[in-house]
């Protein structure tokens, strides 16, 4: 049920044509990505050392939920190095045997990404250790008593890695990142800059008010924002003359079920459902996953992040809580436990 939403914020792997539209929109340096300011000055510290010194940047995790610019960070600082990228993931690669082909094959200075970090598995994640920390590859030679072990000098390479989910990473994992970053929601302005400049990318004339509209939709996340502007461009070519003003953007929205805050109909059924049949909470994860049909892990990295930022959710030691702005934004009346609380 939940794949086809388009606040989905995940990225079908089969989907080219959605790959393909997100590369071209994808900024190439600091200065063409848009907001994320703490996360850009730390990074370009980082990266100006590195150079002054001569050496590759320090290794870098980037968390938080999907479609914020965590892989388009990744390229961004390879530009900003010089350096060469390699893309790949945590369910890429399944034997050390990959693990030690890729290392190999990277140069002096080369990042490696590695999309998904939390879902290597642990005896590739053991080899890992090494690599990253000495440079230094282990590997075993043949099998039984007559097995030798070798080690291998790597190049001098960094690291990234992305995870929706930090807290699935194992500790010492987690400890050979030297830097560590959350990508945070963008605010409402800086997701209109990133419409207009997609706008500008992909020749859609749009005016401010239409960028507003679409930018309140967006979830406050630039994947939903780029498709959304998408959405509408084609709506205004075939029932406008392309050009996406205020009206067209109100119709196409419209059409597309998605409210002012960016709820879609599955997050309003989710709220209302647990208004109605559970009092408004609390309720478990799993209770959450059983209304919507998804899968716990999907409610948890991609629809309840953004619902706790606007504060339609709470989290309470006993589960998640809906909040008297949600039941206000649903035309529900709070229950007078709820009215006493906000009271407090
Ligand atoms: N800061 C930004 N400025 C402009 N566009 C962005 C920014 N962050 C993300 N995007 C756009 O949003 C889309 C999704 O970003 P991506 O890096 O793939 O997210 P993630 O890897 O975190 O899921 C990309 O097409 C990119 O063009
Ligand atoms: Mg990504």
């Amino acid at each position: 049920m939940a794949i086809n939403r388009i606040v989905n914020t995940t990225v079908h792997e089969e989907d080219k044509a959605e790959e393909k539209f997100e590369n071209t929109l994808r900024p190439h340096d600091f200065a063409n990505y848009i907001g994320q300011d703490r996360l850009k000055k730390n990074l370009k510290l980082a990266i100006d050392a590195a150079k002054k010194r001569g050496e590759p940047v320090d290794h870098i995790l980037l968390y938080g939920p999907p479609g914020l610019g965590k892989t388009t960070m990744a390229t961004v600082i390879a530009n900003e190095m010089g350096t060469q990228i390699r893309i790949t993931s945590g369910p890429a690669i399944s034997r050390a045997a990959d693990l030690a082909s890729l290392l190999t094959s990277l140069k002096d200075g080369d990042i490696l990404f590695i999309d998904e970090i939390h879902r290597l598995s642990t005896s590739i994640e053991e080899v890992l250790y090494s690599a990253m920390e000495d440079f230094k590859l282990d590997i075993m030679l043949g099998k039984g008593p007559t097995a030798k072990s070798l080690r291998l000098d790597l190049p001098k390479f960094t690291i990234i890695g992305a995870t929706t989910r930090v807290g699935d990473l194992a500790a010492p994992l987690r400890d050979r990142f030297g830097i560590m970053h959350r990508l945070e929601f963008y605010n409402p302005t800086e997701i209109e800059s990133i419409i207009h400049r997609s706008a500008d990318i992909l020749k859609v004339k749009i005016n401010d008010e239409a960028a507003q509209q679409i930018a309140a939709r967006s979830r406050l996340t630039p994947r939903i924002a780029n498709r959304l502007l998408k959405r509408t461009r084609d709506f205004a070519d075939i029932n406008g003359d392309g050009i996406v003003d205020t009206s067209i953007a109100s119709q196409a929205l419209e059409l597309l079920e998605i409210d002012l805050m960016g709820l879609d109909p599955a997050d309003r059924r989710l709220l209302e459902t647990i208004i109605v049949n559970h009092k408004g909470g609390p309720v478990g994860v799993d209770t959450l996953a059983a209304i919507t049909g998804d899968e716990r892990s999907t409610i948890e990295d991609f629809f309840e992040p953004y619902l706790l930022q606007i504060g339609f959710l709470e989290r309470t030691p006993r589960g998640r809580k809906v909040t008297p702005r949600a039941y206000e934004h649903l035309g529900k009346d709070k229950p007078a436990s709820h009215n006493q609380e906000s009271l407090v």
